[in-house]
């Protein structure tokens, strides 16, 4: 109980019920089984805090990639003398105080425009790029080195031994290098269109065929502003859909976007209407701010904060949307309590389709009895290995990550997001414009 009261005013203290440690609470209070334990709560926060700090881990981290890169050049690749463990460890020790001091300077430049700005996405784009090229560098040595002793005991020579590892480790730092070059030009240029049919049990008949536009994360100051941005409407209105549903991430971070951003977006145009939902971003940007100024310029976009709206037509149909909480991007089994409201109040006389922006509130809106939930969030990961793409960075944070699922009689579709964040990089997870059409 000392836990749980503990816990309980860690969700008062910031304002929402939106961790696994506050889930405790929610469950308690709406009568399901606790999942609160000792051992979840300090992973929980263990989370909280890495992803708090992921720009100096990685900025650190990156120090050292560096200098395993730097080697593996000159040692593995070229067959040359490296500079020894002493002068490496130092240069490491460089490159890492470097790159730690340099990333909130670098994260302030990428705010300013112009040149800082573009000074600080090549080197979050050389940086990522070095992150996973030293990361996969340094699984090669790990899994090098055991295979080497193996082959000395079976009588291959050291030369041989090591002539394989730079030939295999070649193939994969130059694939490497290739995926990303190509996710950073070609790659994150793709724009697929993709159509979501959606089985609604009990949909009156009446609204079977009806299409949703949805897109998301357009993170609007990150490149997708002006004539992209114009063009991005334009393409959606040519859709014809029967409403469009924006689910969050409007605006990147940077306010000075923000009017114009809303004037374009007011050329929307759908039959039954244009509804949104506010994402983590829109707070960092301001969210007040974003109401306001897509009210005077985009009157057309309905923002669903907490509200439920019915949809004009002869047939009961509605939307509902909450605000996303803002806090801590990567929380887990978030509940909220604005949708508790509203799941508590579903009206009898029509099916609800519910905007969130982040899908980790899912399960919430299941319990609920919402039958349809469209997010987004987590772009698709924005990087995914070949194949399916469900190998992606976002699997770290949610296993909602990308597509559709179906659980308890509930249809969540996670929209992999029509912007970027950080460097506008993607591969194998091209840009969405989603259709979801109801059957
Ligand atoms: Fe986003």
């Amino acid at each position: 109980m000392g836990g749980l009261a503990a816990n309980g005013s860690l969700c008062a203290a910031r304002g929402w019920v939106g961790r696994l440690d506050c889930q405790a609470n929610a469950d308690s209070a709406f009568g399901g089984a606790s999942r609160y334990s000792p051992a979840r709560m300090k992973w929980s926060e263990l989370r909280s805090r890495f992803f708090g700090n992921l720009f100096t881990i990685l900025s650190g981290l990156l120090g050292v990639f560096q200098v395993l890169i730097g080697h593996w050049i000159v040692v593995v690749f070229a067959g040359r003398e490296g500079p020894g463990w002493v002068s490496g460890l130092l240069l490491a020790a460089a490159l890492v105080a470097a790159n730690m001091l340099a990333m909130p300077n670098l994260r302030r430049a990428a705010r300013a425009g112009g040149w800082p700005r573009r000074i600080s996405r090549g080197y979050m784009a050389l940086g990522i790029t070095s992150l996973v090229t030293g990361l996969v560098i340094a699984i090669a040595w790990l899994g090098f080195l055991p295979l080497a002793g193996l082959l000395t005991v079976l009588g291959v020579s050291g030369d041989t031994a090591f002539e394989f590892f730079r030939l295999m480790s070649s193939v994969v730092v130059f694939t490497l290098v290739a995926m990303f070059a190509w996710g950073f030009t070609g790659g994150q240029r793709l724009v697929e269109e993709t159509r979501i049919p959606v089985d609604l049990p009990g949909l009156p008949d009446s609204l079977s065929g009806l299409r949703i536009a949805h897109i998301s994360d357009l993170h609007i100051g990150n490149g997708l502003e002006d004539a992209r941005l114009d063009a991005l409407v334009e393409r959606v209105n040519a859709m014809e859909a029967d409403l469009i549903a924006l689910t969050g991430d409007i605006f990147d971070f940077d306010p000075r976007h923000v009017e114009d951003g809303a004037r374009r977006l007011g050329a929307l145009r759908a039959r039954l209407g244009v509804f949104a939902v506010l994402g983590n971003h829109d707070h960092y940007t301001g969210r007040e701010y974003i109401a306001e100024s897509l009210g005077r310029h985009a009157p057309g976009i309905q923002l669903l904060r907490g509200d439920m709206v019915r949809v004009p037509g002869e047939t009961p149909f509605y939307l509902a949307g909450v605000d996303d909480p803002g806090a801590d991007w990567t929380a887990r089994g978030v509940v909220l309590q604005e949708l508790e409201d509203l799941g508590n109040a579903l009206p009898a006389d029509g099916p609800v389709v519910l905007l969130i922006h982040r899908p980790e509130a899912f399960p919430q809106a299941q319990r609920l009895g919402f039958p349809l939930v469209l997010a987004g969030h987590t772009h698709g990961g924005q990087l995914a290995l070949p194949g399916s793409g469900h190998l992606n960075l976002a699997r770290i944070v949610t296993r909602y990550h990308r597509g559709l699922y179906r659980e308890n009689g509930s249809t969540l579709y996670v929209n992999r997001g029509i912007g970027v964040a950080g460097p506008a990089i993607r591969f194998n997870c091209p840009r969405e414009i989603a259709t979801i059409e109801l059957r």
